[in-house]
């Protein structure tokens, strides 16, 4: 194509144009929800891509990149577009190399499904519990941050990597589920008020479970707390025979979890409200492990208080600490989150930075109306350039877990501040 069309407006006048003109049938039709900048590579490099529908939507973004920038109310257009499943490799390399993202859209079941995420994205229903984000258990937290230790967190994030892969379609995935449901359950198997669970996943050829620990409330245990990161990992090949090791996405987020379990359990906390750790499965292709998890929510008489999403912790992309992602999240929550880390952890820096795009299992629960909250390793533009090759390793996110053990330390005291509280 000889006209340029990285200028201003042109790419999506050319969609308009091109939806006027014509729309040629698909080869093999997908549909994708697809924020404003991915989008204009889209309308490039696939011109015959199909706009559904557009909204705008409600972000709460820094009011600059980086460091202590206050939080700015912001809009972003999101895009439901049907393409040609044959023009997502070129899209998604054009968002690598441009906007230094992966992926940068959600790809979507039916055309219905993509619309009704627009609707969802819009229109973000206000949280059924309002939490209350005082900060009053500094008796407790203090007593257990001091047990975190960062070489039980490298001992999980090694047996994670261990598998050839963990990849939701793949035996090694099924078997990584496995083993991670046998570790929580022999670190609960004193305990009767803890429960572990695999939850099985509809999909094609969708093998790996999800993987539950809960630690019951004592006074008010349908009010949950979740606590959560992906358990599967990706590399592109055969699902069977590839090297997906992912020590930082996300073996580094399941082993910070287990962490926290480790200590709440050695220090025999009993939460008021229930707690719940989940390794979400399939979430690499698409969130798919706790989009399912959130929709059976659906009938259970259980209500969500607050959900953190731990998704690559153990690379250190800068000086700054902890990254608070502030779209597809809650905003009040990811203050309570701050004042956590000032708190507890007044050593660190926090900055904040957008994905843009529902790039964790986090969207999935921001999406349904629950309060979320993505703190991140790094800036976007910062982040560990191995993940979803066979080189994310433990070598390459520089051989140790003291990183990751600040965000085990963020999540502790995100699971005891709120799962204290209660009637
Ligand atoms: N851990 C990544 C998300 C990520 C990468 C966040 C880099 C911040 C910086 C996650 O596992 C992932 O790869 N997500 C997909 C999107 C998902 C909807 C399939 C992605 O980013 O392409
Ligand atoms: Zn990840």
């Amino acid at each position: 194509m000889s006209i340029s069309l990285h200028s201003g407006l042109r790419p999506l006048a050319l969609a308009a144009f091109t939806l006027l003109a014509c729309t040629p049938a698909l080869a093999a039709p997908t549909w994708i929800t697809i924020g404003e900048r991915a989008h204009a590579l889209l309308v490039r490099s696939a011109p015959q891509a199909r706009e559904l529908s557009v909204r705008s939507v409600d972000v709460n973004m820094p009011a600059a990149r980086g460091k202590r920038a206050a939080l700015v109310k912001g809009s972003e257009k999101v895009y439901a577009m049907e393409v040609d499943d044959a023009d997502l490799p070129v899209l998604t390399d054009a968002v690598h190399d441009e906007l230094r993202r992966c992926g940068g859209f959600i790809q979507h079941a039916s055309a219905a499904e993509a619309l009704a995420t627009l609707t969802r994205l819009q229109a973000t229903p206000e949280p059924t519990i309002a939490p209350s984000y005082v900060i009053d258990n500094q008796a407790a937290v203090n007593a257990m941050l001091p047990q975190m230790q960062a070489s039980n967190i490298l001992a999980t994030i090694q047996s994670l990597s261990d598998f050839q892969n963990r990849r939701h379609t793949s035996s090694h995935g099924a078997a990584a589920s496995n083993w991670l449901a046998t570790k929580w359950a022999a670190m609960g198997e004193a305990r009767r008020d803890v429960r572990v669970t695999q939850i099985a996943h509809t999909g094609t050829n969708f093998q790996q479970k999800s993987v539950m620990m809960e630690i019951l409330g004592t006074g008010n245990g349908r009010e949950v707390i979740v606590l959560g990161g992906h358990l599967d990992s990706i590399v592109s090949g055969n699902v069977e025979t590839v090297r997906a090791p992912g020590a930082d996405d996300d073996a580094s987020g399941v082993a910070s979890m287990t962490e926290v379990i480790r200590v709440l359990l050695a220090s025999n906390y009993q939460p008021k409200r229930t707690l719940r750790f989940i390794a979400y499965a399939g979430e690499e292709a698409g969130l798919l492990g706790s989009k399912q998890i959130v929709a059976n929510l659906g009938n259970e008489r259980t209500k969500v208080v607050g959900v953190m999403q731990l998704d690559m912790t153990a690379y250190q992309g800068s000086a700054t600490d902890l990254w608070i992602y502030t779209d597809y999240t809650n905003a009040a929550q990811n203050t309570f989150v701050a004042n956590l880390a000032a708190t507890y952890l007044p050593e660190l820096s926090v900055g904040y930075d957008v994905c843009g795009y529902g790039c964790s299992d986090h969207a999935s629960w921001h999406a349904a109306g629950y309060p979320a909250s993505f703190p991140f390793e790094a800036s976007f533009a910062t982040d560990n350039r191995n993940i979803h090759t066979v080189n994310d390793t433990i070598a390459n996110f520089g051989g140790t877990a003291n990183h990751a053990l600040k965000f085990s330390k963020l999540g502790l005291a995100f699971v005891v501040e709120l799962g204290s509280d209660g009637p």
